[in-house]
């Protein structure tokens, strides 16, 4: 059943939310929890059903999970994890999926992945690949060896130097990952620096992990070891707030703010790319930790190249921001929006001209001529395909603009439950 939204245009933002926790962070802190022994404890936990998937797989897998007075209690099997006899459904997630790789790759046994219409759709042989290279074996169907996959768990992983062809942090992380079992050393290198949560996670539970900026690129070395158990703080997802940051921008009559945030350099280059195009909005410090605010704003077209926003999650929301923005935007390099829960780069071409703006690709780069200042996006209705950040780019060019219906709006459970209540809270 596909849920159809409608959303009404707002008259005025004002105020401030906190949005999910970092959906990275959630899925690592389930999984290093899992992997250590004993009880972990996890605060601020995505309840995203992606993050949810990733719960019940570690709880399959061995490691006891309970709620506990709004934190979540992970005690990890002191023998470390097991094969379960049941699939392991990783839903709408490919971090699930691609992580799960990585760690399932070294627990004895035969594991079974599956994931929803849209997952099974995704290339898992850019994990499958370096797995196959440390000595795992993992099937799936077809040329990019798509879900459903068996993972055959083995003892006798061997680390490898692996340059990562593509800008991902799902892959990095799944060789990491596989590395902390592995004989010897793991090398990940990669030639544009994606998120680092893996990496800044590993070490923060006690694994010998180094990374080195090398030009645009970084390398970075794990050591077998087994994580510590500890209590994790996960900080609000910064890709959610680009969603509000990007609301308040094109909004005609807006003053937001969102709390708390994951600030990493490789998280939040939508601000720097919202800045260049005029944008007032700016992370500012309180009390030790970053919040995003935003206020109205005039916008003109920029230039802004993949490396900028790796992982490209904010690219659908910038794109709303150039339909409004005045002259012609373009994003180059764009060849990774197809490959994510839905074709991205087709969803925000088609997202953009149903605004009223023109949008058209050339290779892999996108060109957006926005309608400047002087005129509204025009009320639209849209298909969010099976992709949350496809729905609620939708919903925040509805909301600033004559109104939306989106169709398929239920996905955004996925990372963002609470999306239309929060935009709501706004007004
Ligand atoms: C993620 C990495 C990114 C991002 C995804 C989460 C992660 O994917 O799109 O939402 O947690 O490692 P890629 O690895 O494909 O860039």
């Amino acid at each position: 059943m596909s849920d159809t939204q409608r959303v009404e245009p707002a008259e005025h933002l004002r105020g401030s939310i906190r949005v999910p926790g970092d959906k990275s962070t959630s899925h690592r802190a389930l999984l290093l929890s899992g992997l250590a022994s004993g009880k972990s404890v996890i605060s601020g936990l995505s309840q995203g059903h992606d993050v949810k998937a990733s719960r019940t797989i570690i709880n399959q897998l061995g490691a006891e999970v309970r709620d506990d007075d709004g934190d979540v209690v992970v005690v990890g099997p002191e023998e470390g994890l097991r094969a379960s006899r049941e699939v392991l459904d990783c839903e709408n997630s490919g971090t699930s999926m691609r992580l799960l790789c990585g760690v399932l790759a070294h627990v004895s046994g035969e594991h079974h992945l599956i994931g929803d219409a849209s997952l099974s759709q995704r290339p898992m042989d850019r994990v499958a690949t370096p797995l196959a290279l440390m000595g795992a074996t993992i099937r799936g169907q077809g040329e990019h060896c798509t879900a459903p996959l068996t993972v055959s768990g083995t003892s006798t992983l061997h680390g490898i130097d692996f340059l990562v062809p593509h800008a991902s942090a799902q892959v990095k992380s799944a060789i990491l990952l596989a590395g902390l079992y592995a004989q010897g050393e793991t090398i990940v290198r990669e030639s544009v620096r994606t998120r680092t949560a893996t990496e800044d996670m590993l070490r923060t539970c006690g694994v010998d992990v180094h990374s080195t900026n090398v030009g645009s690129g970084r390398v970075v070395t794990v050591r077998p070891g087994r994580p510590q158990r500890r209590h994790w703080r996960v900080p609000g997802d910064p890709s959610q707030a680009a969603f509000f940051a990007v609301l308040a921008s094109i909004h005609h009559d807006a003053t937001l703010e969102v709390l708390s945030l994951d600030a990493s350099a490789e998280r939040v280059g939508f601000v720097s790319v919202l800045q260049r195009m005029g944008a007032r909005v700016e992370l500012v410090e309180r009390s030790g930790v970053t919040a995003l605010r935003g206020e109205t704003s005039m916008l003109h077209a920029t230039e802004v190249h993949a490396h900028e926003i790796p992982s490209v999650d904010e690219v659908p929301v910038l794109s709303v921001a150039a339909a409004a923005a005045n002259g012609v935007s373009v994003f180059r390099a764009m060849d990774e929006l197809r490959v994510k829960e839905s074709n991205r780069f087709e969803g925000s071409l088609m997202l953009v001209r149903a605004l009223g703006a023109k949008a058209w690709a050339e290779g892999d780069d996108l060109f957006i001529e926005g309608l400047g200042s002087a005129q509204r996006f025009q009320d639209f209705t849209f298909d969010g395909a099976l992709d949350h950040r496809m729905v609620m780019s939708a919903a925040v060019a509805g909301c600033a603009g004559r109104g939306a219906t989106i169709q398929g709006a239920e996905t955004i459970t996925s990372s963002y439950p609470t999306f239309f209540r929060d935009l709501t809270l706004l007004q």
